[in-house]
């Protein structure tokens, strides 16, 4: 990648719904309580969409933010992509509604569909589509409105998800800088430890499906849990191997938002100290394709970088996918 055109992050926006959701409220909903879903996840609090925001509205408030900081507006850009797994509805794609909302005329635009890994993805892919000249400015999103996919009667799920939207502009950085590798990776044959069955093509809606809640996640989280900390480590390893960097390089790592515990194993496989790892999960519980975004744009917003900074991000879920990148800030 080292040849190519630099291309990295020149713009980051984020949005959380107002609405907040606590451990005590959800004490009141189901049979849990804060110090089991502290003690087991890390998270206190999660965002949750009001009745009249769907996912593209969410990804407008982070958008426009990441517009304003790159210095751009809609018609600078060629390229949409919306990581998303709760999109507005099957089509159009929530970046087509907001190509349109944003006056990005003649702007390529599709939705990407790798859960949590998606945002990730979505990096790769306009990397890949700005390096090899065909588009300029692309925008990549993250936004997910998970609460609508949960069973709030499910204490084994209802406690672990949460609303956001994050946004970069992606484009040509100076030499030296940008993004220096992607890992992106699947293992299909575990799409059932975490899944939707219904609304598809395979189990189409009906009175049957909403009756046997096959609308919401599904999740097996012991299983999910062992998949996550072990690609949390494999993708790190191998795309600080692909950058020709290692674990000393990191300035800042930016982990998918699923679980404190989850993030604590790959801080100490990697031997990273605390202030090198962005961690939020406690104000946004997992927010899917935008936990990522989420995280690093508040870092940027907190001065946690600065230009020349080594940001390793890396994700894992549904799929199941996992994606890691190494950015030079
Ligand atoms: C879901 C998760 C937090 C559960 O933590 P855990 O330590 O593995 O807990 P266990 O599965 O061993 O469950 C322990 C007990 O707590 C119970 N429990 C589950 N949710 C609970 C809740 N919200 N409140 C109280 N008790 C709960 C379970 O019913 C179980 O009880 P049992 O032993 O009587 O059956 C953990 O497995 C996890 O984070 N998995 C990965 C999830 C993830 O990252 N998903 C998204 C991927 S993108």
């Amino acid at each position: 990648m080292n040849n190519l055109r630099p291309v990295g992050i020149i713009g980051t926006g984020k949005y959380v719904p107002e609405k907040i959701l606590t451990n005590s409220d959800l004490e009141k909903m189901v049979d849990t309580n804060d110090e089991w879903i502290v003690s087991r996840t890390g998270i206190k609090e999660r965002h949750i969409a009001a009745p009249d925001q769907a996912t593209s509205d969410l990804a407008y408030e982070a958008a426009i933010r990441a517009l304003e900081s790159a210095g751009m507006t809609g018609s600078d850009l060629d390229l949409i992509i919306v990581a998303t797994i709760t999109p507005d509805s099957s089509f159009p794609s929530t970046a087509c509604i907001l190509q349109d909302k944003l006056g990005a005329k003649g702007a390529a635009a599709f939705d990407l569909s790798a859960a949590c890994s998606g945002f990730v993805y979505g990096l790769a892919t306009a990397t890949s589509f700005i390096q090899s000249g065909m588009y300029n400015n692309a925008l990549v999103i993250g936004a997910d409105c998970l609460s609508r996919i949960t069973d709030y009667t499910d204490r084994n799920t209802c406690v672990l998800f949460g609303d956001g939207a994050g946004a970069v502009v992606v484009g040509e950085v100076p030499q030296g800088r940008g993004f220096k590798a992607f890992d992106l990776g699947a293992e299909g044959a575990g799409g059932s430890l975490l899944q939707i069955e219904g609304g598809g093509s395979r189990l189409p809606a009906s009175a049957e499906t909403v009756e046997n809640k096959k609308h919401y996640i599904y999740m097996n989280g012991r299983e999910v849990f062992k998949f996550a900390v072990r690609v949390m480590g494999t993708a790190t390893i191998e795309v600080l191997r692909k950058a020709g960097m290692d674990r000393t390089d990191v300035d800042l790592f930016v982990p998918h938002q699923a679980n404190v515990r989850i993030i604590q194993s790959a801080m100490q496989r990697l031997e990273l100290p605390e202030e090198k790892v962005v961690v939020n999960v406690d104000k946004y519980a997992n927010t899917s394709a935008a936990s990522i975004p989420l995280a690093l744009v508040e870092a940027a917003e907190e001065g946690r970088m600065k230009a020349g900074d080594t940001v390793l991000m890396v994700g894992f879920g549904g799929g199941l996918t996992w994606g890691a990148s190494v950015l030079v800030w």
